[in-house]
């Protein structure tokens, strides 16, 4: 009996070294050879087994298998896993997969890191509001390299839904709701955590831009829920991050989980397959959204699951999370003749060709790393940029001139359940944050008011209607000089399956908030919330708003930059912030319709609402700094442009008319004029961030080309239509700076 084990390793070991001679094995060849090559070894069981992924564990997202997948994993059953994390239990894996299956194929290991690894920098929505790529990129960058450290080699991120109702609690997870945006971060994003994607060094992991597609569209806001979006919606809102994520080369996608036109996304020939592969050329994988591949049935267009199996994986959906779905079926699928060998070939050789791309091949353990794990995470450095980019992230939305607090002589009532609250700064997806590595709002604020110069209350929890504390609150309030009240979500109000009907200040917030008014000081409004809440109650008690979002480990000590101005604040909103739940879906670039304006004096007959203005409370693209900043003397460099010609020059001068330095973001927006099909009011086709000493004046350029103007005609090809256009220049996407020009046919 004892010689039993023995013999299995001398067999493993002579096989190994059979294989070590095959082409596959060999570093030196292309990767299209290895994996052409090792697919010829595989049998339709191994080929499967690349199509299957399971979480270590139960997870809050779904209902996880609860039996052990070892004896699976021997027999080359698994090919990826989810939601394992540690070096130590990566290699544990890696090396049951390794050295038991018969032909030692490596595993990926997945998970969500939506922003940061240990180090949890701001919610993705709050990064946006930097408008700032490298360092968005950046952050990107140690997210991956912390990861990478832990065994991860493949997050689910960057999530590119464009959102358009605060509603949905996702809106946290994405860049807000402007296309022309959204594409420029998902590209940044991709190339933060991917690099060159060659995965030379441990710094970069595979990425996957999710949801695709309109997944944000949900119906009322409610996540998961049904959408009704046209195609040209489709193709011009929802899908150019996910074109410009594949542009930039990201390995993998995740269809979502809800329909779009009556087909789910999961099983999607249209964009899983002609948009993305054949329009786009993508030539990664897609893994499904957690049990996505089950629940077709709930959505009701296939019978049973292997129907479900049958039509997810011929509509180009490679890798089952989760379902039990591809695993058991596939193979009997491809034998009964439904499936082609080749669309398996096809899943399996993009799954492979993945996994040698990233090294793993030559040495499956590259990012199970011990020592390095205990060593890439938290660097200070890591700790700075998360800190940075928290501040940068801010947007402040009303100041009358409390800001920024004076440091030497204030004393400061600190108040509000979010003040000290670790685990709601760090917001959803926290990946391995941990409390005790976040520096909270009081933390930081204590290191400046020492003592008795800062009266820290709690307040009042974010839910619930327990008003016990807000008395303490208030006296805090009349003992200080100025109140800073840190109020918005908690972590279970944002993020996956969080959507509201309300976005007033929940529980007994507002009343904390009038309760400190009437002691008479100035009030700072710090706000820590994952979207947009309504202001117009709140905004009169207040002298000062500042937007923190859910702002991460370093979330304190950037608060406390931004209040008492050692940083001057610089975000601009990614988002339209609604006055009114009953405005949602609101948004900057809407269509003009037939009755914009009223037409006479007290017409009431035009696009309005009876009880509320149209306008939102603050605009996209909007945000304070403590300066200001004047534009004029916009230039074209020329009144027309030619399609085939050179790009216009639109030149405009920025001044910081203020008394310090400070950052803006410089917003370039188009209209075209008369189209095909009704055109947006306006759209995004540019922005700069530049920094500007006082009195300093700028020129600030953009060239647009006649590709820019393009758009999907009235007969669905796309291609700008000669005509007349403007462009208007500013601070936020109410600018007036304007001029009109030409795009005129090419001769
Ligand atoms: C979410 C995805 C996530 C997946 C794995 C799902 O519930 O929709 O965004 O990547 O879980 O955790």
């Amino acid at each position: 009996m004892r010689i039993l084990p023995s013999l299995r390793r001398l067999v493993v070991s002579l096989s190994a070294i059979a294989l070590g001679a095959a082409l596959f094995a060999a570093p030196a060849a292309s990767v299209e050879e290895r994996v052409k090559e090792l697919l010829g070894r595989m049998t339709l069981e191994e080929k499967v087994g690349q199509l299957v992924q399971y979480s270590s564990r139960e997870d809050m997202t779904g209902p996880a298998t609860a039996s052990s997948i070892a004896p699976q994993m021997q027999s080359g059953g698994v090919g990826s896993m989810l939601n394992i994390v540690g070096a130590a239990e990566t290699r544990k894996w890696q090396k049951l997969a390794v050295e038991s299956s018969r032909l030692h194929i490596p595993l990926l290991f997945g998970l969500d890191v939506i922003h940061g690894y240990r180090t949890i920098f701001p919610i993705p929505l709050a990064s946006a509001a930097s408008w700032d790529l490298e360092r968005i990129e950046k952050a990107e960058r140690i997210a991956a390299t912390e990861a990478a450290a832990a065994g991860i080699n493949w997050t689910f991120a960057p999530m590119v839904d464009i959102a358009r109702d605060p509603r949905w609690g996702r809106i946290a997870e994405g860049a807000g709701e402007d296309p022309y945006l959204g594409s420029a971060i998902a590209r940044a994003r991709v190339h933060g955590f991917q690099g060159d994607g060659s995965f030379a060094t441990t710094e970069t992991i595979l990425a996957c831009a999710k949801h695709f597609a309109a997944y944000g569209a949900a119906q009322a806001g409610r996540d998961y829920f049904t959408t009704d979006v046209t195609e040209r919606v489709l193709r011009e809102v929802y899908l150019p991050p996910f074109k410009a994520a594949v542009e930039a080369g990201v390995g993998t996608l995740m269809p979502a989980f809800n329909d779009l036109d009556g087909t789910p996304c999961s099983a999607n020939p249209f964009l899983l397959d002609q948009v993305l592969r054949r329009e786009w050329g993508f030539r990664g994988f897609l893994v499904s959204d957690w049990a996505a591949v089950e629940e077709l049935r709930a959505h009701g267009n296939v019978t049973d699951l292997r129907d479900a199996a049958k039509k997810a994986f011929l509509a180009g959906m490679d890798v089952d999370m989760q379902s039990e779905a591809f695993g058991p079926y596939i193979a009997g699928l491809v034998r009964a003749g439904e499936i082609p060998p080749s669309r398996l070939d096809a899943a399996v050789g993009a799954i492979l060709g993945a996994k040698f791309r990233l090294g793993l091949f030559d040495d499956p353990y590259r990012f199970s790393n011990e020592e390095r794990e205990k060593t890439a995470m938290l660097h200070p450095e890591s700790l700075e940029a998360a800190r940075d980019l928290a501040r940068r992230s801010m947007v402040l939305l009303k100041n009358n001139g409390v800001l920024p607090l004076r440091t030497a002589d204030l004393t400061v009532a600190l108040v509000g359940p979010l003040a000290d609250a670790p685990l709601h700064q760090m917001g959803t997806w926290r990946g391995q944050g941990r409390k005790e590595d976040v520096v909270t709002v009081r933390t930081a604020l204590e290191q400046i008011y020492p003592g008795r110069r800062l009266h820290y209350a709690y307040g009042c929890d974010v839910r619930g209607n327990d008003t016990q504390g807000i008395e303490k609150a208030k006296r805090a309030a009349v003992d200080s000089d100025v109140v800073v009240v840190a109020v918005g979500e908690d972590v279970y109000q944002t993020g996956e399956s969080t959507s509201r009907t309300s976005l007033d200040l929940s529980g007994p917030q507002l009343a904390l908030l009038k309760e400190l008014n009437s002691a008479g000081k100035p009030i700072v409004l710090l706000l820590m919330t994952g979207r947009p809440l309504l202001l117009e109650a709140v905004e009169p008690l207040v002298d000062a708003i500042l937007v923190a979002w859910h702002p991460g480990t370093m979330g304190g000590p950037a608060v406390a930059d931004v209040l008492t101005g050692a940083y001057n604040p610089s975000g601009h909103l990614p988002l339209t912030w609604p006055r009114s739940v009953g405005q949602i879906p609101l948004f900057y670039a809407h269509k003009n319709s037939g009755r914009p304006a009223p037409l006479k004096q007290d017409d009431p007959y035009y696009s309005r609402y009876i009880d509320s203005l149209n306008t939102p409370s603050y605009p996209f693209g909007f945000g304070l700094s403590y300066t200001s900043f004047g534009y004029d003397r916009l230039r074209l460099s020329a009144p027309t442009i030619r399609e085939g010609g050179a790009p216009l020059t639109v030149t405009a001068r920025v001044t910081n008319i203020g008394k310090r330095a400070g950052e803006e973001v410089v917003q370039l927006y188009v209209r075209d004029r008369v189209g095909s099909v009704t055109r947006p009011v306006r759209e995004l086709k540019g922005f700069k961030k530049i920094e500007l000493a006082a009195d300093e004046s700028r020129d600030v350029e953009f060239s647009l080309t006649p590709a820019d103007l393009a758009f999907w005609r009235a007969d669905m090809t796309f291609g700008a239509e000669p005509g007349d256009f403007d462009v208007f220049v500013g601070g936020d996407s109410t600018a007036w700076l304007t001029m009109p020009f030409k795009l005129e046919a090419s001769r």
